[in-house]
């Protein structure tokens, strides 16, 4: 993932760290921080978010105020000093952590965006086994748009399943996750009939 950012594997030259159009196009930022805000206004208790491969966080820094607290995690080390240093507000944390292989911090409620899209299987059964102390997972992933094989496996990196007609479906063979409900929050559909970014709350408890 260091990488990724050194060489801006996933575009944006200009920047010194990049995660994606899918973090700054605002014709998906947008409508997704609107859902997002409103599940987390809901509730008259704010929650304690932690937010895992939380990227540049052009996203994250709209959330932080609807929180109690915002831990946001990465594992590539510079980006975390980076957000330690360019964003600052009460009660924001940033930790450089493995999600796959790192104890995770506790929280209400786990946003996961664009992150487990890619990572190979044996790695997001590894996540999924910390995930269940969570009461609610935002999960964003980018999939095909119609039937798709779900879950091929991939090397972790750069690249999505989504060349291959696949995309994460956490309910599906092989890691058959879970839940109690589930609700729809957005979904956009990619120009170019390029697929799908959906985000789907989990309700695990
Ligand atoms: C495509 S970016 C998405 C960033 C952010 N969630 C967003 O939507 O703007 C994926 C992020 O996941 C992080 N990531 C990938 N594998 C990780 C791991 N094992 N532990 C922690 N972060 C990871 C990457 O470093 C990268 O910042």
């Amino acid at each position: 993932m260091d990488q990724i950012y050194e060489q801006h594997l996933w575009g944006g030259k200009d920047f010194d760290f990049y995660s994606g159009y899918g973090s700054h196009d605002n014709n998906i930022v947008k409508p997704y921080l609107e859902a997002v805000i409103n599940f987390l206004d809901s509730f008259s208790e704010p929650l304690v978010v932690c937010d895992l491969g939380c990227g540049d966080f052009n996203i994250g820094k709209h959330l932080t105020s609807h929180t109690k607290t915002y831990i946001a995690v990465d594992i590539v080390e510079k980006l975390i000093q980076r957000n330690k240093a360019q964003f600052k507000a009460d009660e924001l944390e940033f930790h450089c952590l493995d999600i796959s292989k790192d104890d995770l911090p506790h929280a209400d409620c786990v946003i996961l965006r664009q992150v487990l899209q890619h990572l190979s299987n044996t790695e997001i059964h590894q996540i999924l086994k910390k995930l269940r102390g969570y009461k609610y997972i935002i999960l964003t992933e980018h999939v095909p748009i119609g039937n798709f094989i779900a879950n091929k496996d991939i090397i972790s990196g750069q690249g999505i399943r989504l060349k291959q007609n696949s995309g994460v479906n956490l309910s599906e063979s092989p890691f058959h996750f879970k839940i109690k409900d589930q609700k729809t929050l957005n979904e956009h559909f990619v120009e170019n009939n390029k697929g799908r970014i959906l985000t789907v709350l989990y309700k695990v408890f």
